[in-house]
């Protein structure tokens, strides 16, 4: 790192994404980009920056996110704006106020940054991208089997194997009201046994502490009455049937019945999808239904469902089972020595280029050894040289910087031609 005294460095947990990164994401988003063309799914993009109260309202006032996580701001009007914390809500608004939503079946996708003030670690960023997908219209749980179908066709596209699907139902508002009075009287029996973070999760958000990482409160959340005791005919029938679908479809998955989730807006089937191969940050992919949220946000009742899936845990995961071969090298390096052959040559790789080519050009001069030198580091399969005197003898000599072998002087008319049988 060549740092000087008073460079500047990038905001902690906010990443650069160099390009040798970006071409393992690349990768991954467009085999996300055609699995979610092939399922219907439209692209959507929304802004980075919504009203503070969208969040509060949607994900809930009482959640880590929004207590502690947001990054607020006031703008120069005196309004209150957030940097969206996860893609969810801005969707919802974005559907409703554009009308997206009266009596129709949507189906959206989106990529990009989220902004999250979490204690940065590995796997876990304040600066972070979701791939997130939202389905309207849809009561399930057929759209719920859908999305994780195509999940798991994702994960099959990219090579992954061994993911592990966990399924919860958190039931109806009603039915989780009822478990709420229920596990309140059960916390407060231990109440004293109980970490600082769980006692303050006791009085306003008491579901939450059933997520607690602390091994302190294995025991006592173990012990907790069981949610699916409390569900509703409906959520209850809501939710085997989509263990039905995936039961047929023979996706694995584990019934986990403290799988709460970190967002309020959530209703009957939620979902994670967790591997072993990344540490604490396990979690690649979650989502679930959102029954209430349309509402709660201005619309007409409308049943949702969708996911986000993290990019960073994501393109690790799949380096570490092997990349594919992905290759975006030139093609082809021009080397050129000589003012003549600089203009000659850029002509020449324009040909080259619009017959589909990856051509990279010498710029800037430089003697001939230099140049040679530069076309070896580009990682380019052929060098193309153009010296005055190929230029009056319209040739031009190529070489194979792969594989050592004599050099051969070709017309310059046939050069695609000769490169193009090289590539078979
Ligand atoms: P979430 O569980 O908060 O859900 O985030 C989804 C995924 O984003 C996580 O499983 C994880 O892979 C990734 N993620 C979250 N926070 C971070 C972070 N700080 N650094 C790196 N990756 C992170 C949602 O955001 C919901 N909006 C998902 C959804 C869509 N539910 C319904 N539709």
């Amino acid at each position: 790192m060549n740092l000087v005294d008073n460079s500047i460095q990038a905001v902690r947990g906010m990443n650069d994404l160099l390009p040798d990164v970006i071409e393992l994401w690349q990768h991954v988003e467009s085999a996300a980009r055609d699995i979610l063309h092939a399922y219907g799914y439209r692209e959507i993009r929304v802004p980075l920056v919504e009203k503070t109260e969208l969040f509060a309202r949607s994900i809930g006032h009482v959640t880590d996110i929004v207590e502690k996580e947001m990054y607020s701001f006031e703008d120069r009007s005196g309004d209150s704006l957030t940097l969206r914390p996860e893609g969810t809500a801005g969707c919802v608004r974005a559907a409703i106020e554009n009308g997206l939503l009266h009596n129709q079946v949507q189906r959206f996708w989106y990529a990009g940054p989220m902004f999250r003030h979490e204690r940065p670690q590995k796997g876990r960023y304040r600066q972070f991208h979701q791939i997130g997908v939202e389905a309207f219209g849809m009561q399930g749980p057929d759209i719920d089997a859908e999305l994780i179908l195509m999940s798991c066709r994702l994960w099959e596209a990219l090579g992954l194997r061994e993911l592990t699907l966990e399924i919860n139902s958190l039931g109806t508002p009603e039915s989780r009201t009822r478990y709420r009075k229920v596990l309140i009287d059960y916390l407060t029996e231990y109440r004293d046994q109980l970490d600082a973070d769980s006692l303050r999760r006791l009085e306003h958000n008491p579901l939450r502490v059933l997520d607690s990482k602390d091994p302190a409160m294995r025991d006592i959340i173990n012990r907790a009455p069981n949610m699916f005791d409390y569900l509703d005919d409906g959520a209850r029938a809501h939710f085997e049937e989509l263990q039905s679908y995936l039961n047929e479809a023979q996706v694995s998955y584990v019934v986990n019945p403290r799988l709460v989730r970190g967002l309020d807006y959530y209703t009957h089937a939620v979902f994670e999808w967790t591997t072993d191969k990344l540490g604490a940050q396990s979690a690649i992919c979650a989502g679930g239904r959102f029954d209430g949220l349309v509402e709660q946000l201005g619309g007409k009742p409308t049943p949702a469902a969708g996911f986000a899936i993290g990019m960073e845990r994501l393109a690790e995961l799949v380096s570490l089972v092997g990349l594919p071969d992905i290759d975006s090298a030139p093609h082809v390096y021009m080397v050129l020595p000589g003012s003549l052959a600089e203009h000659r040559g850029m002509r020449l790789a324009e040909t080259l280029r619009s017959s589909g080519l990856r051509v990279l050009c010498n710029c800037g001069g430089g003697s001939m050894k230099s140049q040679m030198k530069r076309a070896d580091k580009s990682a380019a399969r052929f060098a193309l040289i153009l010296g005055d005197e190929e230029c009056a003898q319209g040739k031009v000599t190529f070489k194979n910087l792969r594989i050592s072998g004599p050099q051969e002087l070709i017309d310059q008319s046939s050069v695609v031609e000769h490169i193009q049988k090289r590539l078979q």
